[in-house]
């Protein structure tokens, strides 16, 4: 396994490879979910390369950037136990010079649900996608459903903009007890992990009530309100797949997204219907 810090190192390493290339964007502080995407990304392709990079233009300010967990050595061996050939580890300043040309998220579906409590964010996740994007030039991308609208973002400016990228979503992988796995889930203490279970178990009662024929939007919502309480809720929305408000659930066209703060770590989850 290759570790390369250098954007134009790897332009070069990778520029006489023939074979597909299948491309994983982390923040580092790897978990399953990282390790599901790896792995799909070895099904599908012949080489795999993993970035590791905290972008801190992602994160607004007062936002927990210097605490983000951090985990170099154990993400190295995690890559190398999962069969990754090269790992992206590039520093800031490999990253972003000064005077920066940058991607603006669209207008509404960048600033919608987690885009409206961080408002920029989006700007940062797509300028920083973009340049890995160019930097490895990958055949695949892969990226988790747990982060709908970064998802639903990417595919879009990729469509957009023409870019030569097939997205892959990569289904969320979750604790036994249903907790979506997430890096900000060891900011949670012996209550608050508890507490956290309400976003999962909302899903749970929103998928249970469109089984039993129950599709009116707010109707579902409210029921959801019920289970998260007394969580401070950023949102509960239901959509279609490509971000519209929807009435009635539409069965293989539905996403229902869920944003709350337990204690003060910000937790998001989603199922897809
Ligand atoms: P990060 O939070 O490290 O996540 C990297 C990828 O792992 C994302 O595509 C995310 O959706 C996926 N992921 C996280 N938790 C998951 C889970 N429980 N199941 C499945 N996939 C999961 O998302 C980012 O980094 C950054 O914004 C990035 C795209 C790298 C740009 O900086």
């Amino acid at each position: 396994m290759k570790i390369i810090s250098s954007p134009l190192e790897l332009k070069e390493h990778l520029k006489n490879i023939k074979l597909s290339v299948g491309f994983v964007p982390t923040m580092g502080a790897l978990h399953e979910g990282h390790i599901s995407l790896i792995k799909k990304a070895k099904e599908q392709n012949e080489m795999v390369v993993v970035s590791i990079f905290l972008n801190p233009t992602q994160f607004l300010k007062g936002e927990d950037l210097e605490k983000y967990p951090k985990k170099d050595e154990a993400d190295k061996k995690i890559c190398s136990l999962s069969g990754v050939d090269v790992i992206f580890f590039p520093q800031t300043s490999d990253m972003y010079g000064v005077d920066e040309v940058s991607i603006l998220a669209p207008k509404v579906r960048g600033y919608v649900l987690e885009g409206q409590s961080r408002p920029g964010h989006f700007n940062g996740v797509l300028t920083v996608v973009m340049k890995l994007l160019n930097i490895v030039n990958p055949t695949r991308a892969y990226f988790g459903k747990k982060d709908a609208q970064q998802l639903n973002l990417i595919s879009l400016m990729v469509k957009q903009l023409f870019m030569n990228v097939e997205i892959v979503p990569v289904d969320t992988v979750r604790e036994k007890d249903g907790l979506a796995l997430s890096s900000r889930n060891i900011y949670l203490n012996k209550d608050e992990r508890v507490e956290a279970l309400k976003v999962a178990s909302s899903l749970r009662a929103a998928s249970a009530m469109v089984s039993k024929g129950v599709l009116n939007s707010h109707e579902i919502m409210d029921s959801m309100r019920e289970v998260l309480a007394p969580l401070e809720i950023f949102y509960v929305e239901i959509l279609d797949r490509e971000f519209n408000p929807l009435l009635h659930v539409e069965i293989g066209n539905t996403v229902i997204l869920v944003e709350v703060n337990v204690g003060t770590t910000r937790l998001l989850d989603n199922i897809w219907l």
